[in-house]
């Protein structure tokens, strides 16, 4: 069956422009081009609306027995923080409700993500449908890319690769502080390896980052003369062939770290003890 030829919009530059084969139908692929990014929009409604609910419940964030805090929480820095959960002091006061105690760091983590090579695919197809699919038109008549706001915000991607590293930093330490015991000295239980393996994972999300890659060995005519930036490109390079793994396998532990934290908390279950 041949589709009927269409006439194109005058002064659109999307797929419908002049120039473009005229075809009528949206797509011609057959195969369920639509699951990909059906998968992709569920995957992230859930994370979102999972963080949202955890960062304004203003509870169940620290196991002061073990030292956990989830990393929606950290740091935590105002007064309104449960005792022992502020690992750099309160120079903040007491918060309202309706602001997350993670207020902090919270908005760049989003910012990180948001401008993330990877999630700018997965989004862009699945949320903006610019295309929904490879050989499937999008909805949109022009293209104008990250040239102008909002999108010409991608480009500060690097500056918030900055900050995540800051933040990968802090929740290190809350990986190290998690491995503490009821009586004050060294323990291991459940919780501190999961803490640990999502800051482990965290570490290899930002470092497997594409402005990583560049920094380390971008804009170098000759690598020969620059051996510790290859070093450091080769190994980055490696990570980075996983980043899409990453970005996903991080958002599942970001929220297991933190359920896990919240049912210890709550004392809905015991943390399993190795040390102490
Ligand atoms: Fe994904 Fe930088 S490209 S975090």
């Amino acid at each position: 069956m041949s589709a009927a030829p269409i006439k194109a919009p005058e002064s659109t530059t999307g797929v419908f422009s002049k120039g473009r084969a005229a075809i009528a139908a949206r797509t011609l692929r057959t195969d369920r081009w639509w699951l990909p990014p059906l998968v992709t929009v569920l995957g992230f409604a859930a994370f979102i609306i999972y963080a949202t609910v955890r960062s304004f419940q203003h509870d169940y964030y620290w196991v002061d027995q073990y030292h956990y805090l989830t990393p929606f929480y950290s740091p935590c820095l105002s007064d309104g923080c449960v005792a022992g959960s502020s690992h750099f002091g309160t120079p903040i006061p007491d918060l309202p409700h309706w602001i997350p105690l993670g207020f902090l760091v919270l908005p760049f983590l989003l910012l990180f993500r948001l401008t993330c090579y990877y999630y700018r695919k997965a989004y862009y197809r699945a949320v903006w449908f610019s295309p929904p699919a490879c050989a499937v038109a999008e909805p949109h008549a022009k293209y104008t890319g990250e040239t102008r706001l909002p999108l010409l915000i991608q480009n500060a991607h690097r500056y918030f690769f900055y900050i995540a590293g800051i933040i990968a930093v802090i929740n290190t330490l809350d990986a190290i502080k998690s491995f503490h015991s009821a009586d004050g000295g060294f323990g291991l239980g459940l919780g501190s390896v999961i803490i640990t393996v999502n800051a482990l994972l965290l570490w290899a999300y930002t470092l497997s980052c594409h402005s990583c890659r560049h920094i380390s060995g971008g804009r170098l005519k000759h690598f020969s003369k620059h051996p510790v930036r290859y070093w450091f490109w080769t190994k980055i390079s490696v990570l980075n062939t996983r980043h899409m793994l990453l970005a996903w396998t991080t958002l599942g532990t970001l929220m297991l770290t933190d359920f896990y934290v919240m049912l210890v908390a709550s004392e809905t279950i015991s943390d399993p003890r190795l040390i102490g």
